[in-house]
């Protein structure tokens, strides 16, 4: 039987994540610890817990059909891979810092300066047309040490909390894309791979869906429920049930989890009660 192959990231700040969305897509991981090849259950699927920077190569040659990746490690690396899926995790900014007491106008501050990164082609990519002269010192980790001991000027490198600048005395200068986690696909899946891909696809939507949308209900005076279902912005239209006390009903509806605190108060005055908001686990539409 066919199986498709996806790479996740071995260990760092995808992981956890990259295997939290496949349970919630009801696949789970047969893996003991340091086990870098590994079945699922409950879906066809073989695991390999691979090095970041390495996933693109291995979804070029074929090696695997699939990965969860960062956009950051496609723009360095996999400009030719194609993306299926965003993820709506692991956000974070690819941004270029300086000492925190350099003055920083605009990027012509950057001109005839050293620059210490990971991302040496995203940085090139980046300065390009911008007509100014640099010179990339390429590390491989701690990269935010690297004014700090003279070897360089600036750097680029991801920027999620912020916290590893600021512990550095650094301060974000541009910030020069946004990256999440993305689903890539390998240029030499096969066919019967490709059909597994869709149905995981069809998981991974549900998962998404349901993780930006919350389950609401209340209680309202028949009087108000005009003004109340006014408010909701739902998925077709609400379920109205009638409550035991005369002249009340209940209201049943799934609202964007990040509109919920703009209408509460609106809801209140309207004269909605007893609200309740519950999460959703899947959502099929
Ligand atoms: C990344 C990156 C930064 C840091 C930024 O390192 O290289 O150093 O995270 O995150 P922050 O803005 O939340 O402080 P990571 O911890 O992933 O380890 P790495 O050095 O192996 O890339």
């Amino acid at each position: 039987m066919t199986k498709i192959r996806i790479a996740i990231q071995k260990s760092g700040r995808l992981n956890e994540d990259s295997v939290q969305i496949l349970k919630d897509c009801g696949i789970s991981i047969d893996n003991g610890k340091d086990q870098l090849k590994a079945e699922t259950r409950n879906f066809p699927m073989e695991v390999m817990f691979l090095r970041n920077g390495d996933i693109p190569q291995y979804l070029r040659d074929g090696v695997v059909d699939i990965a969860i990746i960062g956009e950051n490690v496609l723009v360095e690396k996999g400009e030719d891979i194609t993306v299926a899926e965003k993820l709506n995790f692991s956000k974070c900014k690819v941004s270029l810092a300086v000492p925190k007491d350099v003055e920083y106008n605009s990027i012509k501050d950057l001109d005839g300066k050293r620059i210490a990164t990971s991302y040496p082609n995203t940085v090139d990519q980046y300065l390009a047309d911008k007509g100014i002269s640099y010179e990339i010192h390429q590390i491989s980790g701690s990269v935010e040490i690297a004014p700090n001991i003279g070897l360089a000027d600036a750097i680029c490198d991801i920027v999620s909390s912020g916290s590893t600048l600021f512990k550095n005395n650094l301060k974000e200068a541009e910030v020069m894309f946004t990256s999440e986690a993305v689903l890539a696909v390998s240029p030499l899946i096969n066919e019967d791979a490709k059909e597994l891909l869709k149905k995981l696809q069809f998981r991974i939507q549900s998962v998404l869906k349901a993780r930006n949308a919350k389950y609401v209900l209340l209680n309202a005076p028949n009087d108000k429920l005009d003004a109340v279902i006014k408010l909701l912005p739902g998925m077709r239209s609400p379920t109205i049930l009638p409550l035991a006390e005369e002249g009340w009903s209940s209201v049943h509806t799934v609202i964007p989890k990040n509109k919920f605190w703009d209408v509460i108060d609106e809801l209140k005055l309207a004269g909605a009660e007893g609200i309740l908001v519950c999460p959703i686990e899947k959502m099929v539409l």
